[in-house]
């Protein structure tokens, strides 16, 4: 099955179901142009398109959901400016304003729904779309958690000797996707339930770059990235694990650790290889690499420390539509 091919056209009703995300390497960073890996998990956000007799689109029985949610409003400018009066409905089993790419989620299977509605989409295009929609909505960011989530699997910006999968441009610059190797590894992913912007803590770590001229930070978020990009490319746990640490050690000094966070990376140390904040940080979550065997374990103690701890598998299908594939 050709994982990467084209959304097809289709008729309304439209169901189509798109993944969340996981850093490893590169947040922050990518925003300035820096490598970044993430992989596709296993969560998913599901978006049916259904016709409607209202006279305007319909977000989960909200009528005014156009003025409440900007990624719906940025969605249906660019993938149904010209459609009729629309519902939608979404079921996500990824936890909101975690770090996780939700919003992500949300901007690639609504897309893809749109998209089919209207004569289908190849994926470098659709993963373009789903930038614009979350970039609009948030004002700020890279296209690193809507290529994840369009193309399923681990994938690298801007970095890596993969095969590559497209160019996503914005006004400023652009960021070249490329195809990772899966390792094959398990990780798992704590949410800390501190709820934060990602915008926000972008533009704060954006101002502490700009304060402190920021180059010579960018190339060590640059260099940990890059050399996380070959290590996990090659299966190197020890290798990864060091350039996890350096990556968090990096992160605190650009400001985006929380106590919270803190508390969950020291339950974890006896039972992880490594791990880190994943995504804007602030609150949100963290990823470790369990030792082998000790995963459960590490969810324990994850949990015991507060957390809401979940095993993470990569999803090697991003987004598609329900229907044309096996169940996942
Ligand atoms: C958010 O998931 C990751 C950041 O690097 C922002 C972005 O890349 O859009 C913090």
């Amino acid at each position: 099955m050709d994982l990467l091919a084209p959304i097809p056209a289709r008729t309304l009703p439209v169901s189509a179901v798109a993944p969340g995300k996981c850093i490893l390497f590169g947040e922050h960073a990518v925003v300035h142009g820096a490598p970044e890996l993430l992989l596709a998990i296993d969560l998913t956000t599901q978006a049916v398109v259904l016709p409607t007799r209202t006279g305007a689109p319909v977000l989960n029985a909200d009528t005014d959901a156009r003025e409440h949610n900007a990624y719906f409003r940025e969605a249906l400018a660019r993938g149904w400016a010209t459609g009729p009066p629309v519902e939608v409905r979404t079921v996500s089993r990824i936890p909101r304003a975690a770090g996780l790419g939700s919003s992500a989620a949300f901007a690639a299977s609504l897309s893809a729904a749109f998209a089919a509605a209207t004569g289908g989409i190849d994926r470098p295009r659709l993963a373009q779309r789903a930038f614009d929609v979350e970039r609009a909505a948030q004002g700020v960011g890279s296209p690193g958690d809507t290529s994840a989530s369009v193309a399923g699997g681990y994938v690298a910006l801007n970095g890596g000797p993969g095969d590559p999968l497209w160019t996503v441009t914005a006004a400023e610059r652009s960021w070249e996707v490329r195809r990772v190797a899966d390792p094959r590894w398990v990780w798992v992913v704590a949410h800390s339930g501190v709820g934060r912007s990602t915008a926000e803590a972008v533009r704060a770590v954006t101002q502490r770059l700009a304060a402190e001229g920021g180059a010579r930070r960018l190339e060590e978020f640059a260099e940990v990235a890059r050399d996380g990009i070959a290590a996990v490319g090659r299966g190197d746990r020890v290798r990864t694990a060091e350039l996890m640490r350096r990556n968090q050690e990096l992160l605190v000094e650009v400001g985006v650790s929380h106590p919270r966070l803190e508390a969950l990376l020291a339950a974890a140390a006896p039972a992880a290889e490594a791990a880190k904040i994943t995504g804007a940080g602030g609150g949100g979550s963290i990823v470790a690499l369990p030792v082998p065997g000790r995963e459960t374990d590490l969810v324990r103690r994850l949990a015991r420390a507060g957390g809401l701890p979940f095993v993470v598998r990569p999803s090697e299908r991003g987004a598609e539509l329900l229907g044309a594939a096996p169940p996942r």
